[in-house]
């Protein structure tokens, strides 16, 4: 959602820039611009749609300098197109921004009154009116900026320059994320890792209320009332080929295909197969804090809410803990019980979250122990959580998440077999025998990859239909709904997901010739079940494709289509039954011709409530 790349140093700022947006793009956009400074003069560039139209632009008008702002711009208030895109200008000064000004109306009634005019429908334009104002008056940018920043209620990352001032450019974050990149004579800020990887590796991560001004030669960094910060920079261990597409067609597909090697990460260093234990290095909760909890609450958004209701399958069977689970932005408001004996549990690929990071302050707040698991190493929720697992899962750019998904399984399903054995529920034999489900795990997700060309042929029957149906039971059941999810979020048809069970409590109803159901019916405790369920949809013409493990011939004949994933344990069968479902929605968004990678109105990091 929205991203920045700002730049100061010896280089024409414009290719960086426009670098570093392309490496953001994934955030999700609608709109684009930049700013360089070139001697005094301000040169703008905007478009609306994709970056390509914006480099188009630079090609006729190149915007030269060697210090400038970019931004890539998700319409929040006011429609996206170029008037509302991003960067604003109030004279002199020049914003990008991302995040919402909660109270810009106020402010810019107030300074409508001292004469300001104002020729977007943003919040952002607020700020740079606001920081000009405070110039006129102090003639001091950075004074400037602290004393607008102090004013602005809502959640910004913001990056500002002035044409008075061009030796500097200014950065800061409340709410929404930020990080410096510290190069050899050169400074560049940006709202995540990918868009500077390539120029450096040295990253500052800005707390909120942090602002950092640069000049080419130097940076310092300071709060909102101007007292010095020490922040220590990290060496980012990932490389830029990490972040690129290593030769697939999409993010998403290198993304489905590189889930062997990120379980194989999540899982490493921690199994402690002689003792028959599980080593989280930085759970930040001893065993005598694990064994007394008495409740979990989860909070998640999106994907990482269907890996949360998943971990509820897996904390209550091995930990004998009951686990609450939220959708995120429900939780904040719900005035929930957080006892000093309970655990909140983030899950969060990006980190930042809007309402995952408020649901963690909520919790926080009424002195509840918060753990998360992240993908995004020093993220908010990494940073403000009391311990965090991080998956390892390297960046996921394609908006719809996938590798993230079945690492944060893994992830859920460590936390479990710890909690297991604080709690005594579990023995170091039972322990070690699920530790040995998960090491072959990796082999079995390379195994069941290899169904992709039998899920693309799949793919070219069913993608002309208007609907689909996902159904699954008890730990299934969460991958249906993530099912449902994938192919809304990249194909754009409506599916929904449903438990097998309330099939003749409504959706039953829908079942015609017409309606593909994709049926989850793995060899687990309600298999049975699951295909009576199934065999109702098909007395009623559905046409079902099922997934299953193992050889079941039984479901040969009945049904459209058969996919069988390898067999594991009952709890890990999840893992395994999502990548047919990622394959299915990847095929049929190609097959459509849809934007795969950053499908349309949705963002990959949703920074705003
Ligand atoms: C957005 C993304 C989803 C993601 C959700 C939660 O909606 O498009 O892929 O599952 O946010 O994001 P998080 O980073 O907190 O897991």
């Amino acid at each position: 959602m929205c991203g920045i790349v700002g730049y100061i140093g010896p280089q024409d700022a414009s290719p960086i820039i426009i670098d570093g947006l392309r490496r953001l793009e994934y955030r999700g956009y609608d709109s684009a611009g930049i700013c360089t400074l070139d001697g005094g003069e301000t040169q703008i560039r905007r478009a609306e749609g994709k970056l390509i139209n914006l480099e188009n632009i630079l090609r006729e008008k190149p915007a030269v300098g060697s210090r400038g702002i970019g931004h890539t711009r998700w319409a929040t208030h006011g429609r996206p197109s170029e008037i509302n895109a991003h960067p604003h200008k109030a004279s002199n000064i020049i914003v990008v921004h991302n995040g919402i000004i909660e109270n810009y109306l106020k402010l810019k009634e107030r300074l409508q009154k001292l004469g300001h005019n104002f020729s977007s429908e943003t919040d952002t334009e607020i700020i740079a009116h606001l920081v000009e104002e405070y110039y006129r008056q102090c003639g001091d940018f950075e004074k400037a900026v602290r004393l607008a920043l102090a004013e602005v209620e809502g959640a910004y990352g913001v990056a500002i320059l002035c044409n008075d001032e061009p030796d500097k450019l200014i950065a800061a974050k409340l709410g929404s994320p930020l990080v410096v990149g510290q190069g050899d004579g050169e400074f560049f800020v940006a709202s995540d890792i990918p868009a500077m990887l390539s120029h450096t590796r040295e990253m500052i991560f800005l707390d909120d209320g942090e602002i950092a001004i640069f000049t080419p030669e130097k940076m310092w960094i300071t709060d909102l009332s101007g007292q010095p910060v020490v922040k220590q920079s990290k060496t980012i261990t990932w490389s830029p080929m990490m972040a690129e597409k290593d030769g697939y067609k999409h993010f998403m597909l290198k993304e489905i295909y590189e889930q062997p090697r990120t379980l194989a990460d999540t899982i490493a260093g921690r199994l402690q197969g002689e003792e028959g234990d599980i080593y989280l290095e930085d759970l930040g909760l001893s065993q005598e804090q694990l064994a007394s909890l008495d409740k979990i609450n989860i909070i998640a958004c999106g994907t990482s809410w269907h890996a949360g209701l998943v971990g509820k399958f897996y904390i209550e069977k091995l930990a004998r803990i009951p686990v609450e689970i939220d959708i995120a932005s429900e939780f904040r408001y719900r005035d929930p019980i957080v006892t000093d004996k309970s655990l909140t549990l983030l899950i969060s690929q990006s980190g930042e979250t809007a309402d995952t990071l408020a649901g963690l302050r909520e919790a926080k707040g009424k002195g509840g122990k918060v753990v998360c698991i992240c993908n995004v190493v020093d993220s908010s929720i990494a940073r403000e959580s009391d311990g965090v697992i991080y998956t390892h899962a390297g960046p996921e750019i394609g908006v719809a998440s996938t590798k993230a998904f079945t690492t944060q399984l893994v992830a859920l399903y460590l936390l479990a077999l710890k909690l297991g054995r604080a709690r005594g529920t579990m023995t170091a034999d039972d322990c070690r025998e699920q530790v040995e489900a998960l090491l072959a795990l990796p082999r079995k997700l390379e195994e069941t990859l290899e169904l992709d060309e039998q899920i693309e042929q799949i793919a070219r029957e069913f993608m002309n239909a208007r609907d689909f149906l996902y159904m699954g039971r008890g730990n299934q059941y969460p991958i249906a709904l993530e099912g449902a999810l994938k192919l809304k979020e990249i194909s754009y048809i409506h599916a929904e997901g449903y438990p097998a069970g309330e099939m003749k409590h409504g959706p039953i109803a829908l079942i015609d010739e017409n309606l593909p159901v994709v049926v989850l019916v793995p060899r687990n405790a309600t298999y049975d079940k699951v295909v009576s369920n199934m065999e109702e949809v098909c007395a009623r013409g559905g046409k079902v494709i099922a997934v299953a493990s193992g050889d079941e011939s039984e479901l040969q004949g009945k049904v459209a289509a058969l996919i069988k994933v390898p067999q594991t344990t009952e709890d890990l069968l999840p893992i395994l039954t999502s990548i047919p479902m990622q394959l299915l929605a990847y095929h049929i968004a190609v097959l459509k011709g849809t934007d795969v990678d950053q499908p349309r109105n949705l963002a990959k990091s949703v920074t705003v409530e």
